[in-house]
């Protein structure tokens, strides 16, 4: 019996030392100590044993037993130390290596833009509203006083999906949209991308967005016209900013004008960013027609009002002095990220 139990113990210890994996380590447990076991059969053999030995035999199986297992534990804790420095010396850390960088988007200059006049029309009471995209041919021309063969539509003509509905050319139906509701008074702006089929160049874009406003209450004059967008310009371009309201015109709006700000690289003296005329062109607005106001229900004798309409694109341009329109439309993060 102890030379079996001797062999057994060599037997096992000799198969630990040379166990290179905790799992053979775990298969050598099952062998010896497990149910099946080589030295759990000795134990059940003890039967056999005579009374007088039993205790003596009985102490050298667990002797056994406990070697193995000590043994099995040093050379676990062996393993997995050797497996953890080996770990180690794989994720080795080059610190010289280039931080992995998280990229971010960048608001793009229009957004910029737009959250900026949206601010100030907002801190005057304005209300931000949407209107469709896809507009019909009555919202865009026909309720804004142009008519079917109306020369100003030859300026904007545009994209049509059949005869009655269209991509509008302007933001101005969003004013007829917002009257017809039937809401008095009415300060609204009103942003959003147009459309026209013009060719691209740094200057132009068949898609670019406008910025609606308008205003109908009663006893609205131009004087208010006028201080709205004084006071919007100079909120815009810096305090010193003047104002020029140059006689134009459009069909929804009467009297009209368009609206050109002192140059603010040059301060008016004339310079390359403002073609030598020390003023910029920024909008169009005007007192809204009495014939609009009447396609839209509201009396004219009752209410009046007026209404302006910017590019935004040509503001995010000047704003951030950038000197060619297709820039904004390449969205590259390198140009984004510079405003
Ligand atoms: N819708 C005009 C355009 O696209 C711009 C404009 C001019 C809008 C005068 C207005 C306005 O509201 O009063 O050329």
């Amino acid at each position: 019996m102890k030379e079996k139990l001797e062999q057994i113990r060599q037997a096992a210890l000799e198969r630990i030392a040379s166990s290179d994996a905790l799992e053979t380590l775990n298969e050598i447990r099952v062998a010896y100590l497990g149910k099946k076991g080589e030295l759990t059969g000795v134990l059940k053999g003890m039967k056999n044993v005579s009374e007088k030995d039993r205790p003596r035999v009985g102490q050298m199986v667990n002797d056994t037993r406990a070697v193995i297992e000590s043994k099995l534990e040093e050379r676990k804790a062996k393993l997995a130390k050797k497996a953890r420095e080996e770990k180690l010396k794989k994720e080795v850390i080059d610190v010289t290596l280039p931080a992995k960088k998280n990229h971010v988007g960048h608001k793009h200059p229009n957004m910029i833009a737009l959250e900026e006049v949206e601010r100030i029309f907002v801190g005057m009471g304005y209300e931000v509203v949407e209107g469709p995209e896809v507009e019909y041919d009555y919202y865009n021309f026909e309720a804004l006083n142009i008519p079917k063969g109306h020369p100003a539509r030859d300026e904007q003509d545009t994209f049509y999906i059949n005869d009655s509905i269209l991509l509008r050319s302007q933001t101005s139906p969003v004013q007829v949209r917002t009257m017809e509701k039937g809401k008095l008074p009415i300060r609204m702006i009103a942003p959003g991308r147009v459309f026209r089929s013009d060719e691209v160049d740094a200057t132009h874009s068949p898609s670019f967005h406008q910025i609606e406003g308008l205003v109908i209450d009663k006893n609205i004059t131009f004087a208010d016209l006028k201080g709205t967008l004084e006071e919007f310009a100079r909120e815009l371009f810096g305090v010193d900013t003047r104002v020029k309201f140059r006689p134009h015109h459009f069909p929804f709006t009467e009297p009209s004008a368009e609206v050109d700000v002192s140059c603010f690289k040059c301060h008016g003296k004339g310079c390359r960013f403002c073609k030598g005329s020390g003023w910029i062109e920024i909008l169009g607005c005007g007192m809204v027609h009495p014939n609009v106001l009447r396609m839209c229900k509201i009396d004219p004798e009752e209410y009046s009002g007026f209404a302006f309409g910017m590019g935004l694109e040509r503001i995010a341009l000047l704003k951030y002095e950038i000197d060619d329109m297709r820039l904004l439309y390449e969205n590259d993060i390198r140009f984004l990220k510079q405003f």
